[in-house]
């Protein structure tokens, strides 16, 4: 890996917690953080507990984030959070095109691109999840749809590039406790990474998702172009994502 791309390690909550539940995973992490070394934590948290993980997270070296974000600034969109709301409760990090907003709701990859200047346009860091389904694998076609799903973001340009993190997720990995092998994701990662080059962005940092897990999470994150992980399940089991920080920090 690249001394000069800060590791980052960061939980994707999805729709799990409660206000018992996060303070008690928040608190072990805020005591365990040292364990992750010089590298980064994160957790994104549902809407509701953003208020909550600041509380708690503020004056710790662990930030804090949003799984989604409205591609509009404000206005008649009932049920939808704008960016400047995330940034007004300190977030850092929003999760753009994960693989269940794109399955489950449609999102293309020109909004999830549009969604990612939005975000960056109030001062929060876009992470833009990016994968392919196990059938794109199968006839051959991953590094075509992850293309694909890069192309608006990289018309976005470097100095955007620069600012925003990718998350390569291959969607046959996401909970299913299958991970791609280190090899397959650094492929992809090497993928991802040379496409960066050609848009002037080489040192974006990539991370890796898919049952990521402390016991596997040293095999990957040894691979030259994984920067981190995005951590689903073990993101919420405070010593497995501890661990996973630790492996990524050796
Ligand atoms: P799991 O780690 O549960 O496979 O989820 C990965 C993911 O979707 C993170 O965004």
């Amino acid at each position: 890996m690249s001394q000069t791309r800060t590791r980052l390690v960061m939980g994707n909550w999805k729709m799990h917690g409660s206000l018992v539940d996060n303070a008690a995973l928040l608190g072990s992490l805020v005591s365990g953080a040292a364990r992750a070394g010089d590298t980064q934590l994160a957790v994104c948290a549902p809407f509701p507990y953003l208020a909550q993980a600041r509380q708690v997270l503020a004056a710790t070296p662990i930030s804090w984030g949003a799984q989604d974000v409205s591609v509009h600034d404000r206005g008649a969109y009932t049920g939808e959070v704008s960016a400047a709301m995330l940034a007004d409760f300190g977030c850092t990090w929003v999760l753009c095109g994960h693989s269940e907003r794109r399955a489950l709701h449609g999102e293309s990859s020109a909004l999830v691109a549009a969604k990612a200047a939005t975000a960056l346009a109030s001062g929060l860091a876009p992470v833009v999840c990016v994968g392919e389904t196990l059938s794109d694998r199968d006839a051959g076609d991953a590094e075509c749809v992850i293309g694909d799903q890069l192309e608006p973001v990289l018309a976005l340009g470097a100095d955007t590039l620069s600012r925003l993190v990718i998350a390569y997720e291959p969607v046959w990995a996401i909970g299913t406790g299958r991970t791609a092998t280190p090899d397959q994701a650094q492929a992809i990662h090497a993928f991802i990474r040379a496409a960066l080059v050609r848009h002037g962005a080489g040192q974006t940092r990539i991370l890796y998702g898919g049952s990521v897990k402390a016991a596997n999470a040293s095999a990957l994150f040894s691979q030259p172009d994984i920067d981190g992980a995005l951590v689903g399940g073990a993101s919420l089991v405070a010593d497995e994502f501890l661990n996973i920080a630790a492996a990524v920090a050796q």
